[in-house]
């Protein structure tokens, strides 16, 4: 993809070391959210990868994907829904449960989300085991959503999560 963008990306990270846990290295792209210019940098980046009218709504996994989704949604004019964690939603609910390192966890959309064959672009931050963006483009696709992509700011490659969501695609504007 474009060497500029996963520079954009990289220099707005750090890592953290030992966060949430001892032994996990925490990417925080706080420091990217927080530069104007490079964040609007890499939502023009993923607007310009995706075209004119390539989807019609953009859907973030909470919580650092609303960020990104958001400003996608804003960008293009197609506006967002939230994929939430359990609880979280007023009316009712699909749910999709996932696991995680240890036990597991619930993601939520509303089941009127989506008109039937919208198609829908699902963002997040960081895709790691994939078990998150598993769920999140189960639940679009179970709400009568079409994914019509799926991008991440940053993919860490040694934990998978492409493998583990193929025969989707992936796009990632850096891999690390
Ligand atoms: C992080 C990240 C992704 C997910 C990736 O969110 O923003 O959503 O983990 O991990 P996975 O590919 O192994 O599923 P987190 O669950 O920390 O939630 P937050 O954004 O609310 O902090």
């Amino acid at each position: 993809d474009s060497p500029e963008l996963a520079a954009v990306v990289l220099s707005g990270t750090i890592d953290v070391h030992d966060f949430p846990k001892p032994g996990i290295v925490f990417k925080d792209l706080m420091p990217l959210f927080a530069d104007g210019a490079a964040f609007k940098r890499v939502v023009d980046g993923i607007v310009e990868h995706y075209g004119p009218d390539s989807f019609d709504l953009v859907a973030g996994v909470e919580a650092r994907g609303f960020l990104v989704a958001a400003a996608v949604g804003y960008a293009t004019g197609a506006g967002v829904v939230p994929i939430r964690k359990a609880g979280k939603l007023p009316r009712k609910a699909l749910s999709a449960t996932y696991e995680l390192e240890y036990g597991e966890a619930t993601l939520e959309v509303h089941e009127d989300a989506f008109i039937a064959g919208q198609r829908v672009l699902v963002v997040d931050d960081v895709l790691a085991t994939g078990g998150t963006a598993g769920a999140a483009l189960e639940l679009v696709e179970r709400a009568g959503g079409t994914v019509a992509g799926f991008t991440v700011l940053m993919e860490l490659a040694f934990l998978k999560g492409r493998e583990r969501l193929s025969p989707r695609t992936v796009h990632a504007l850096l891999t690390v």
